[in-house]
């Protein structure tokens, strides 16, 4: 969900969130990684530096590569559908770059939910560390989910990790994975008709033997 009403999220709530996110199982119990709450005025500067570093065409040197590289055709497809569900649920037609940059910058904005988390990793840890961290926070997403709240991961806040460690005081031993929106979602919101497909069965399994 993108959109979110400004009904606050009591802290007793969010406690209980990442609390059920911990039970996640990980490799040799390690539980690695840390959520960061980003509120008030670190918030709203950590915000208006993202916006303005997007804006301004201002790239930094990511912390870990999160799609292939190159990306094949097939997941090329799903990407491009992700974004017309995406648009399309908006009315933001593909040659509308002023109406899809807006979309994109909220992500730096934590699409304004009550309740922002930025996702970090100690560095160091390989794809485990990385496969451990991603249960933990389907686990956070359910137990929300499970609340009657909503979310939604931000993979884009992972472009600007130097600025994200400054605003946060952070300690360059941080990864930067992703940022977390969370709240009441709000069901008027154009953005939240979005609806995304799976694949079929056969694509992903298969059985030998
Ligand atoms: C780790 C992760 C990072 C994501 N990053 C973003 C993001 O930066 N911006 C965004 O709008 N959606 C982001 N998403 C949401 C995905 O686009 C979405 O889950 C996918 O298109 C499937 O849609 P659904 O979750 O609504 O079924 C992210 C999802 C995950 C799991």
């Amino acid at each position: 969900m993108r959109g979110y009403l400004p009904k606050p999220i009591p802290s007793e709530v969010l406690e209980q969130l990442l609390i059920t996110a911990r039970m996640a199982p990980s490799g040799a119990n390690l539980q690695p990684g840390t959520f960061t709450q980003v509120k008030g005025s670190v918030r709203e500067e950590l915000s208006a530096d993202l916006v303005r570093a997007w804006r301004a065409g201002e790239a930094e040197v990511e912390d870990y590569d999160y799609f292939p590289k190159p990306m094949p055709m097939t997941l090329r497809k799903r990407q491009v559908a992700a974004a017309q569900a995406l648009y399309g649920a908006l009315g933001v037609p593909r040659e509308d770059r002023q109406g899809r940059d807006a979309q994109f910058e909220r992500n730096f904005r934590f699409f304004d939910a009550p309740v922002a988390l930025v996702i970090t990793l100690e560095h160091g840890f390989g794809s485990g560390g990385y496969m451990d961290l991603g249960m933990a926070l389907y686990g956070f997403m359910l137990a929300a989910q499970a609340h009657g709240l909503s979310t939604c991961a931000i993979g884009a806040m992972a472009s600007y990790p130097t600025r994200i460690r400054e605003h946060l005081a952070l300690t360059p031993n941080s990864v930067v994975v992703c940022g977390m929106a969370l709240g009441y979602a709000d069901p008027d919101a154009p953005v939240n008709q979005t609806r995304t497909e799976r694949c079929a069965l056969s694509d992903y399994f298969r059985v030998v033997g």
